[in-house]
């Protein structure tokens, strides 16, 4: 039988490598943003592809969210499973196999999705009417991210129209993620790619309302501009991410948000004594955005990662007090990525094990 620790255990009674949750951490950077959301006339929509878990999910819901945001339909049909009512897939979900799939999500919860394709409309509104079930839909634009959307804010208007005259479906607004804009460094230059992403959004609902169309929500944003995006009209809802667990990337930008993610690992061997070898490597922490940042116990740098390895070098050997089974603790530089390694988050409050959260939707990918 798998090994557990029992709440109230120590770091070192945790097997590794474990992904461990700051509570403190967590608790504040929910707060933070609550408190952001709660006098704005925008809301929030937490997007769940970052940590993928539905207790998390339930907290967030608890704090003032409006609903939750999924990336993928598998994780929508694990975020409805554990009880979240009101999920926007904040893309586009094609296929056969996948819209029959949605339109059956459809009788169980308040199911949202955009669209940027008329065929994709027909098939969706086809599936959720054989089924009696309703489905609301935002049309996507292209903010200047260059991924999906539509790309004038006629199609926006043909797309919506078609909606509206769809049985099954119900036309609420738009989508528009800025991505290309969350992770610039300087904050002005964000602001002002912002001010512009928000341009096609508004055209396409002034088409919309001239044509006698009512846009109720306007969905976007994420933790490098939730308080840029989070201000500006159109928007009515922001689909931050990150800022509940944070990494390394995004702690460079946005220091208001704590470290609430770590990975906890062990050395496996001190082959030299500035060479630390640990047992973390790329299957569990990801490298996408840059090398994990090691914080405990301090003067280590990673060097590199393999499969199951993490080489780190000691800067001043004889300062470093670690033998082989010593703990070893880093910050991800991609907190999203690296939460889709793991099924278990270890739940932490002053050092100790308080829970064990199950990252239920990780691996969700269909
Ligand atoms: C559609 C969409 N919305 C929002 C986000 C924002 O996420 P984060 O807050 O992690 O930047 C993302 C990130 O990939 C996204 O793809």
């Amino acid at each position: 039988m798998r090994y557990q620790p029992r709440p109230g255990a120590a770091l070192d009674d945790i097997d590794t490598p474990a992904l461990l949750l700051d509570l403190d951490a967590f608790e504040h950077n929910l707060r933070y943003m609550a408190t952001f959301f709660a006098d704005k006339p925008t809301s929030l929509r937490p997007h769940a592809k970052t940590h993928k878990c539905p207790e998390i999910a339930r907290r967030q819901l608890q704090a003032g969210a409006i609903g939750i945001t999924c990336a993928k339909l598998g994780e929508a049909e694990v975020m409805a499973e554990a009880g979240v009512q009101d999920l926007l897939i904040a893309n586009e979900v094609v296929g056969p196999i996948k819209v029959h799939r949605l339109a059956s999500l459809a009788e169980r919860a308040n199911m949202m999705v955009a669209v940027d394709n008329p065929a994709n409309v027909a098939a969706l509104s086809e599936a959720c009417q054989a089924k009696q079930a309703t489905l609301r839909v935002l049309v996507e634009v292209d903010v200047g991210m260059g991924r999906c959307g539509i790309q004038r804010s006629e199609d926006a208007l043909h797309l919506a129209q078609q909606v509206i005259d769809a049985p099954a479906l119900v036309f609420q607004g738009l989508m528009g993620y800025e991505g290309h804009l969350v992770m610039r460094p300087d904050a002005e230059e964000r602001s002002s790619g912002v001010r512009q992403a928000m341009i096609p959004l508004l055209e396409a609902a002034e088409l919309l309302d001239k044509h006698g169309i009512a846009t109720e929500i306007v969905s976007g944003g994420g933790t490098g501009t939730y308080d840029m995006t989070g201000t500006s009209a159109p928007m009515t809802e922001i689909q931050a991410g990150s800022y509940i667990l944070m990494d390394t990337t995004y702690l460079r930008i946005r220091p208001e948000f704590h470290p609430a993610l770590s990975l906890l690992t062990a050395v496996v061997s001190r082959p030299l004594p500035e060479r630390i070898v640990t047992d973390a490597g790329m299957k569990v922490i990801t490298k996408e955005f840059g090398w994990p940042e090691p914080i405990e116990p301090e003067g280590l740098v990673l060097q590199g990662l393999s499969e199951e390895h993490g080489k780190l070098l000691a800067q001043r050997p004889d300062q470093v007090d670690l033998s082989i089974g010593d703990r070893v603790r880093m910050i991800p530089s991609h907190c999203c990525t690296t939460m889709n390694l793991h099924d278990r988050l270890y739940v932490t409050r002053a050092g100790k094990l308080v829970d064990i959260w199950s990252i239920a939707a990780r691996g969700r990918a269909q």
